[in-house]
């Protein structure tokens, strides 16, 4: 099944079909997949209530498309390749049918230890490639899988499970990351002290420690497979049936939990996949994101598989055991894709170029960013160290929340300009809106990202809380999707993405809600309030700024600070750990008691002379003390 466009005019023709006539458009795209039963309507919605479908009425199961359907033609291609931590270890290859093999046999397994269509599941795992073949055992058994990233804390974990009511947690004794190893179900174990729903624990054996195994709670993962059959029929889904939910930060204190369906996700992903990468048959696809994020759930795993490609999993960092790991990778495995994240080419590209030149990347053909904007001075890194100059960068805009890539060049077809995302993919309407909702229609213009159709893998609901989904995405414009993202369209109509224009931080690609952070420093006892923004940080793209309320300031504040910092590396992780923290005797307030963020951001920022307007402040003074405090 062969979904691709193959130039750019063709792309041209498509992206107009695909407004004309959406309908028609997906409905020629969805019906190269399997059904077990065809849908009769592509596409019913509106985005007052939300309500979306898509493929109303089809049945079917995601795994019989990325597995059961290859098995003919492609049994003995390779599915996955492992790349474990360390290039002294074994590598891993499987092929579709063994792939498809693991999958049954655990799925199965799940079966055996209860689990049934619609229970949640939750994934705590290494990037291992048995973390995939817990994600398609649950989908094939029709279970909702929640993978959480595994650098997040127990009480994050406990908050998803309990969101989720999850039944089971599946999870490693512990991990390896670089040169350092991670107790996982240690973690697990202390998330699980404030959680009722699970009463099961699949422990994969990774590291061969010995963690604490509940009896009656706790299986290794050897145990449960010992003995199950190598064959599963998967359950039939409606195309609306919950696929996963996987949680992730907004501008309110929780997380919550973007939920995805079979039918949608499976067309969007696969289509995507081969038009941004433009796959060929016997290509080696890199993506080295984690399966704990959305790219890793779409670009690792289903859209790989469903297009039959070979989809490479790395365990690693890209800075152990020295900074030319990634490149080492590319020409062990003859790589002919490379998608990655732009702080990973910063950190790498402050590395010195040393550790890219000793290799010859001359297998790449495509190279991807996805995550956060590419400052033009690492596009031109990648582009020239690694790319050779030869080899185009897609900029793949999207979120956990599209499901799929929405904007991006399409491999070599497209035209670049560094830094910009590009044009939006067929089937995706983008629009900028003004701060009162108008759109503006003309090009070189800058406003609020917005769709104003949806494509088949749009986020359904947020679990368990409907009218979220509302509020968050449908209510500020009336009749659009609003990303949260302000954006600019240049003359040529290529979309450059500015950033959030939300209470949200993204940090090395990572997405923080500034209230989570705030929510968890209060619970510090010396805070008395705080409020976090985002600065610019050259590696991270961002970097976590904390203004913290203290009654009296700290004596030492360097005992104080590292104490705010193990505090939200408990209730979150380490990756949310802020960057710099100042402690202040008050907080900008406007006279209805709203913290003016603005004056925070800016100071934060080393600008204390372009506050802007502070004569609504109730208390003047208080800014005077932050500046001077600045870190
Ligand atoms: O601000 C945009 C930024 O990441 C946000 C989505 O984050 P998340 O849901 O975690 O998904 C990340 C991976 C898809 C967006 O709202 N973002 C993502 N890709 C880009 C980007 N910003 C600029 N350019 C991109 N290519």
């Amino acid at each position: 099944m062969d979904l691709r466009i193959k130039s750019f005019d063709e792309y041209k023709e498509k992206y107009k079909q695909s407004v004309d006539n959406p309908d028609g458009f997906w409905d020629q795209i969805a019906r190269s997949f399997i059904w077990r039963m065809p849908y009769h309507t592509v596409c019913e919605w509106n985005f007052e209530q939300p309500d979306v479908k898509w493929f109303l009425g089809g049945k079917l199961n995601i795994t019989e498309n990325c597995l059961d359907r290859h098995l003919e033609q492609r049994g003995n291609k390779l599915a996955l390749i492992w790349e474990p931590n360390d290039p002294k270890e074994r590598f891993v290859r499987w092929t579709y049918r063994e792939l498809y093999e693991k999958v049954c046999e655990f799925a199965n397994a799940l079966k055996a230890q209860g689990i049934q269509k619609g229970d949640r599941v939750v994934v705590y795992m290494p990037m291992i490639p048995e973390l995939t073949v817990a994600v398609l055992a649950c989908a094939r058994i029709g279970a909702v899988h929640s993978v959480v990233f595994a650098g997040f804390s127990a009480m994050a974990i406990a908050d998803r499970v309990n969101d989720a009511q999850a039944k089971m947690i599946i999870t490693a004794d512990g991990l390896n990351r670089g040169a350092k190893q991670v107790p996982l179900k240690r973690v697990v174990d202390e998330a699980l002290t404030h959680c009722s729903s699970v009463n099961k624990v699949i422990v994969y054996n990774c590291l061969d420690w010995s963690p604490n195994m509940a009896p009656g709670r706790d299986l290794w993962w050897h145990d449960a497979v010992n003995g199950m059959a190598k064959e599963c029929p998967a359950e039939e889904m409606d195309s609306e049936d919950m696929l996963f939910i996987l949680y992730t930060s907004g501008s309110t204190g929780k997380p919550k939990g973007v939920v995805h369906t079979h039918g949608g996700y499976m067309v969007y992903t696969a289509y995507t996949f081969q038009n941004v990468f433009q796959y060929e048959e016997s290509d080696i696809y890199w993506c080295t994101a984690d399966v704990g994020w959305i790219t890793g759930h779409s670009y690792i795993v289903y859209g790989p598989l469903l297009s039959g490609a070979t989809t490479l999993m790395f365990e690693g960092v890209p800075t152990w055991p020295d900074p030319g790991r990634f490149w080492q990778v590319c020409d062990k495995h003859s790589v002919n894709q490379f998608y990655t994240a732009p702080t990973a080419i910063r950190a790498l590209m402050a590395c010195g170029d040393d550790h890219v030149l000793s290799y010859s990347l001359d297998s790449i053909k495509v190279l991807g960013t996805v995550g956060e904007p590419i400052n033009v001075e690492a596009w031109r890194w990648y582009h020239i160290h690694v790319g050779k100059e030869r080899c185009p960068i897609v900029d793949t805009w999207w979120q956990t929340e599209t499901g799929g890539i929405m904007i991006s060049g399409l491999g070599n077809l497209s035209p670049m300009n560094p830094a910009h995302a590009g044009y939006p993919l067929p089937g995706i309407q983008p629009v900028l809106l003004d701060q009162e909702g108008n759109e503006i229609v003309e090009n070189g213009v800058e406003g609020y990202l917005c769709i104003k159709h949806p494509w088949p893998s749009i986020l359904r609901t947020t679990y368990g809380d409907h009218e979220r989904c509302r509020v968050t995405y449908f209510s500020h414009y009336q009749g659009h999707y609003f990303t949260g993202d302000g954006a600019k369209r240049d003359e040529n109509g290529m979309y450059r993405i500015i950033g959030r224009v939300d209470d949200v931080i993204n940090v090395s690609g990572h997405r923080f809600g500034t209230a989570e952070i705030e929510n968890a420093i209060n619970s510090n006892k010396i805070a008395v309030e705080s409020a976090v923004v985002g600065y610019p940080h050259d590696i991270k793209g961002q970097g976590i700024y904390a203004y913290v309320v203290c009654e009296n300031i700290p004596e030492d504040q360097e005992v104080a600070r590292a104490e705010i910092i193990e505090t939200v590396v408990e209730h979150i992780g380490k990756i949310a750990k802020p960057e710099k923290i100042q402690f202040v005797s008050g907080l900008p307030k406007t006279r209805s008691g709203k913290i003016m963020r603005r004056i925070l951001r800016k100071v934060a920022e080393g600008e204390p002379d372009k506050l802007g307007d502070t004569s609504t402040l109730l208390d003047p003074q208080i800014v005077e003390e932050i500046v001077s405090g600045a870190l």
